[in-house]
């Protein structure tokens, strides 16, 4: 009997060794493991074995029971391994590729990253300040004192008497100059929100691009031939501009500045309500009290800064007529950018 659990063994391990597919193994395994398999066999002739023989033989069968389990798992692991390997390896190249549509960039994005270049190529670089702000950065430190009139022009959501909702990005302006010295020259795009009922031409939240320098001897030539060459670039070389004096607390002089309507190329239409300018901006010369307040020598330094509504300059770029398209997430719209 000790010889022919070697055998079976052995047999079994050869066997195992050719097996090529699971059910082979299967096969196998009934072979030598079933209920009626050669395993079981040998053991109910246990009993005809002599007493002093019986726990060594007993003993073998269950090693050889146990070797052949091993065996069997191992080849089908091999085989499975292979089939994989298989599987993996096979390479339709007639098959179509994934497509992965691709999105693109919502149109007030790309216009604020195109105004972003065109000032970074000029050697302004890029500040952000926070959207929730005190009404420290938003009125005084720009020289609206409380129960100043203009208050009311940057109307403000507020959240308590302390917090409020930026109504302009000028705020990135003090927050900057708190913290660096001239000279300076910075852009700062961002959202900003103001109380207004929303119609084609305002929503209560909006982006605007906030740009100033600071330097000695800056002048008001200087800051009107940024914005000649910004608007220029932004909408073409044939577009005229126009400095309307205007009044802002934080800059003196002020101005409103208007590009000739692209549309009727300055004879009037509906776009330009006939009057053949379109107004972009609010820019002028930095107020001296500003300086003050943050510590910078009045008499030393001088700056202009500027602030344009990113939608108005998207509209008259793309010609959309209704800022509400911007936020309504449609995509007919959104993909026609
Ligand atoms: N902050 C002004 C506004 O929101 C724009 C502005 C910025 C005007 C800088 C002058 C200088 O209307």
């Amino acid at each position: 009997m000790e010889e022919e659990i070697r055998e079976i063994q052995k047999q079994a391990i050869k066997e195992a060794n050719q097996a090529e597919t699971p059910d082979h193994i299967e096969q196998l395994r009934v072979k030598y493991l079933g209920r009626k398999g050669l395993v079981n066999r040998l053991f109910s002739e246990l009993g005809s074995i002599s007493a002093e023989e019986k726990p060594k033989v007993g003993n073998m069968l269950n090693s050889l029971k146990n070797s052949i389990t091993e065996t069997l798992s191992e080849a089908k692991s091999r085989i499975g391994v292979a089939r994989d390997d298989l599987k993996c390896e096979r390479i339709d190249v007639t098959m179509p590729g994934t497509k992965r549509p691709l999105g693109n960039l919502h149109p007030l994005t790309q216009v604020t990253n195109r105004i972003n270049e065109i000032f970074l190529n000029l050697g302004f670089k890029i500040a952000e300040g926070p959207e929730i702000e005190t009404p420290h950065y938003n009125f005084e430190a720009l020289n609206i004192p409380l129960e100043h009139p203009s208050r009311d022009a940057f109307d403000t959501f507020y959240i308590d008497d302390n917090t409020l909702l930026r109504s302009q990005t000028s705020t990135v302006q003090i927050r900057v100059m708190e913290k660096e010295k001239p000279p300076l020259q910075v852009i700062a795009p961002g959202k900003v929100f103001r109380p207004d009922a929303t119609d084609a031409s305002h929503s209560f939240m909006f982006h605007q691009v906030e740009g100033f320098m600071v330097d000695k001897d800056i002048k008001f030539s200087d800051l009107k031939g940024i914005l000649t060459l910004f608007s220029k670039q932004m909408f073409g070389e044939d577009i005229k501009m126009r400095f309307r004096p205007h009044f802002f607390p934080f800059t003196e002089p002020s101005a409103e500045v208007d590009i000739s309507c692209m549309i009727c190329k300055g004879k009037g239409c509906r776009v330009c309500s006939h009057k053949g300018w379109l107004e972009i901006l609010g820019a002028g010369m930095i107020h001296p009290r500003l300086f003050e307040m943050v510590g910078y020598d009045p008499k030393k330094w001088t700056g202009f800064a500027f602030g344009m509504g990113v939608e108005r300059i998207a509209m008259l770029k793309f010609g959309v007529d209704d800022i509400r398209l911007f936020f309504e997430n449609d995509l007919r719209f959104l993909r026609q950018f």
